[in-house]
Formats: C-alpha cells, sequence, structure tokens
C-alpha cells in the first residue's frame, strides 16, 4: 500500500464560503414544501391510525408485499431493520417481499406459503408497473382457485389499473397521496399499512421521523444534520468524489443501504450529474471492498453507521488470547472504528452516523434525514430530486416490447456472452 497522504477534510472556512448554497438549497426546500410539493414531509404529520387494519386482518399466518421500487424496498428496509434478517425463521408470523420478475423468486414463495392464509399487499402508486401487475395477475388467478376471499388482498394505490381492480373486486385500499414519490413513501400509507401489520411500532418510527424534521427545519446548517450531510456530499462530490459509499457496522441495516441506493441514484442521477452509491457491510466488506478504498482511486466518500448498543451480545472466553473478555459488539465497533482511521489517514473521506440503539425510532429518524438530506442535495445540485424520467422511459420501452411496438432484439444485441 501506498505512504499516508493526510486528511483531505473540510474546514470551517470551507463551509463558510459555501453560505450561498446552503441558503439557497434551504429556502428553495422550504418552498417546494409550501407550495405543497414535498409530500414526504407532510405525511408524518398524519396521525397513525388512519394506517391500521382491523383486527380480523391480524389473522393472517403469511403477510406478501407485492411492489417495485419506492413502493416495497422502504418496507422491507424497516421490517429487517426492526425484526433482523433470520424474522421469519424465528416468528410465528411469516413476511415475503415480490419485487423482481424473475419467476422462480414467484416459485419459491408459492411453495412456501399457503395461499388462503396470507395477507396480500399490492403496492403500485401508478397502478400500472408491469412486474408488480404480472406478479399480482399470476397470484389472483391461483388466489381464484383456491378459494381466497377478497380480504385476502389490499391494495395500496393512488390510480391505474391497480386501483380499479381493487374497486371493482371490492379489495380494501389505501390512498397514497399524489405529491409522495416513491422511493420518498416510506413513512406514508405505501410502508406504514403492511408494517402495521409485521408487529412494527409505526408510532414509534414516525415519532422518530417528527423529532428529526425538528431538527431539519433549522436554518443554520451547523444545527441541521440533514442539511450538512447534504453539504459535505456536495462538497466531495465537486472535490471528484463521485461515488457515495454507505457502510453500517450491523447487519439489520443492510436492507437501509439498498434503500439508500435507490434514494440517492433515482433522485440525484440525472442531467448528466449524480454520484454513485455503494453498499458496503461492515465487517464483512472489511475483507472485500475495503482494499479497493483504501488503494484504489480517490473517487469515494464513505458514510459509517454504528450502532452502540446491541440488542443482544456474546462475550468472548479464550484464556491467554487478545479477545479474552471482549464483547462480540465490541469487537465490530472497534472494527469500524479502525476502518475509519485507516481510511483517514490514506486521505479517504469519511463521517460517522452514530445510533444510540436500532429500534423503531432512531431508525424513523435516520431515513428522515436521508429523505432530507436527498431534497437539500437535489437543490444544491441544482437538479429536480422528486422525478425519474430516465426510469418512466424504461417502463415505457418495456411496454413498447410487450405490446409488439419495440424496436425487438437488435436494440440490445451490441454484445452477447452466450454461456
Ligand atoms: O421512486 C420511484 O418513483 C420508483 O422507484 C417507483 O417507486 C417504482 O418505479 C414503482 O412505481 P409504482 O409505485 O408506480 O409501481
Amino acid at each position: 500500500m501506498k505512504e499516508k497522504i493526510g486528511i483531505e477534510g473540510i474546514s470551517l472556512e470551507d463551509i463558510e464560503g459555501m453560505r450561498n448554497i446552503v441558503d439557497t438549497a434551504y429556502r428553495r426546500t422550504m418552498e417546494r414544501y409550501d407550495k405543497g410539493e414535498l409530500g414526504f414531509m407532510e405525511v408524518i404529520q398524519k396521525d397513525c391510525e388512519c394506517y391500521r387494519l382491523s383486527d380480523r386482518y391480524k389473522e393472517f399466518k403469511y403477510i406478501l408485499v407485492v411492489g417495485m421500487g419506492g413502493s416495497i424496498l422502504g418496507t422491507q428496509m424497516v421490517y429487517e431493520g426492526v425484526k433482523g434478517v433470520y424474522a421469519n425463521e424465528l416468528n410465528s408470523k411469516k413476511v415475503f417481499f415480490l419485487d423482481n420478475s424473475d419467476p422462480e423468486l414467484l416459485y419459491s414463495i408459492l411453495k412456501i406459503v399457503a395461499l388462503r392464509e396470507t395477507l396480500v399487499f399490492v403496492v403500485s402508486k401508478s397502478g400500472n408497473t408491469v412486474e408488480t401487475l404480472a406478479n399480482f395477475f399470476i397470484l389472483r388467478e391461483k388466489m381464484k382457485k383456491e378459494g381466497c376471499r377478497e380480504d385476502n388482498v389490499v391494495i395500496i394505490s393512488s390510480g391505474g389499473l391497480l386501483k380499479e381492480i381493487g374497486k371493482r373486486e371490492n379489495y380494501k385500499i389505501f390512498e397514497i397521496p399524489e405529491n409522495v414519490v416513491g422511493r420518498f413513501s416510506v413513512l406514508s400509507s405505501v410502508g406504514l399499512v403492511p408494517l402495521s401489520c409485521m408487529g412494527v411500532d409505526i408510532g414509534k418510527l414516525i415519532s422518530g421521523a417528527r423529532d428529526m424534521d425538528k431538527l431539519c427545519r433549522r436554518e443554520d446548517v451547523f444545527n441541521n444534520p440533514a442539511l450538512m450531510n447534504a453539504l459535505i456530499h456536495y462538497m466531495f462530490l465537486n472535490r471528484g468524489k463521485s461515488i457515495s459509499v454507505i457502510m453500517p457496522y450491523i447487519e439489520r441495516l443492510y436492507r437501509f443501504d439498498l434503500w439508500y441506493r435507490q434514494l440517492w441514484a433515482e433522485s440525484l442521477g440525472k442531467d448528466g450529474k449524480g454520484q454513485t452509491p455503494v453498499a458496503a457491510l461492515g465487517a464483512k466488506d472489511q475483507h472485500s471492498q475495503l482494499q479497493l478504498y483504501l488503494d484504489g482511486p480517490k473517487d469515494k466518500i464513505i458514510t459509517f453507521i454504528k450502532v452502540r448498543k446491541f440488542k443482544e451480545d456474546f462475550t468472548i472466553r479464550y484464556k491467554g488470547h487478545y479477545l479474552d473478555g471482549c464483547n462480540l459488539s465490541q469487537l465490530i465497533n472497534f472494527q469500524q472504528l479502525g476502518t475509519e482511521r485507516v481510511l483517514t489517514s490514506m486521505g479517504v473521506p469519511n463521517i460517522s452516523i452514530v445510533l444510540e440503539d436500532l429500534d423503531e425510532y432512531t431508525l424513523g429518524k435516520l431515513i428522515y434525514m436521508y429523505e432530507m438530506t436527498t431534497a437539500f442535495m437535489g437543490e444544491m445540485m441544482e437538479v429536480n430530486a422528486f422525478n425519474q424520467p430516465a426510469v418512466e422511459e424504461g417502463k415505457k420501452i418495456t411496454r413498447e416490447l410487450l405490446e409488439g411496438k419495440g424496436k425487438g432484439e437488435e436494440v440490445v444485441k451490441d454484445y452477447i456472452i452466450k454461456i
């Protein structure tokens, strides 16, 4: 490895020099909110009771959420963030997420669940997303054959074919407000309705988001964590850090990485601009990605997320060994510290977010901080963080191909490797 090259940090003067950009980003974000464009800031003020289903929906043994992108990633992130990666093995309620048009995925889920005992949430804001509709159509046919009732299905949507079917077939329907964009929708009906059936305390989640909202409304960048987070990322983007790595040191936050990846990429990647989000996980990626982060191109900014108190812990015993008496939680947090130190000494900029513990409340805070960070960052970069023209174009092309109107294979056959 090369010699240490010192810290490439940001000074107070650097931040002072950005005053105009910060103030403008803050003002524009709040103006958009005042105009009613930022529904994700409004929904957290709603009473959580409106998202709860009646008791008869509690009896289902299985829950299956069907959706794509912003309509499902957040729900899965919160579920795993609260319940853990082996929740299905440990709990009597089994929860599945179906967010691909991969037939093997659907097959495996159908092998496990009994449809009559399954509560299916079909989530799509547009109500027309092809993967969601395709999976739903297949499920619907099977559910009819197995004699499922209308209570088996809950629709969460703001329109399209999905809502039409919902009304026609008398399914329970929850609205998604028009001004809530997919990837910013986890704290709306999109996430809260299914999560409330999965044993997640949605009240605590929202209370964390509301407390973070108070901090994110402060004009002073030094007292506003989202504004500061956006500013740091913006300044390093301008210094050539085109990749933003997020690296929690707790398994339960790996889905948070995937949610963040979508939020950052789809919101900010436009007009030739953007910062590529990368999902990493400590301590595992110290044995894979870290080599590149330390010794590869200096094009990254790293964010560590660490948790002080784990729900469970173990003490290691082996007389004479340096691990003797150490807790696993201490080990993983030392590993984070070591990585932070070595990255800093090699001149790789990094930020640490420290959670006291990881529960619904702290997760609600973290989610909302990232939503606000993304909104501020969009204004700093002068891109509209709340549209996704390229994603919409992709959806249109898929539809044209399916309707036989597309140009067919020749458009993708630049180079094919057959295995
Ligand atoms: O963030 C977004 O807008 C997208 O990721 C959408 O959530 C995704 O494409 C699914 O769209 P819909 O909810 O309309 O099915």
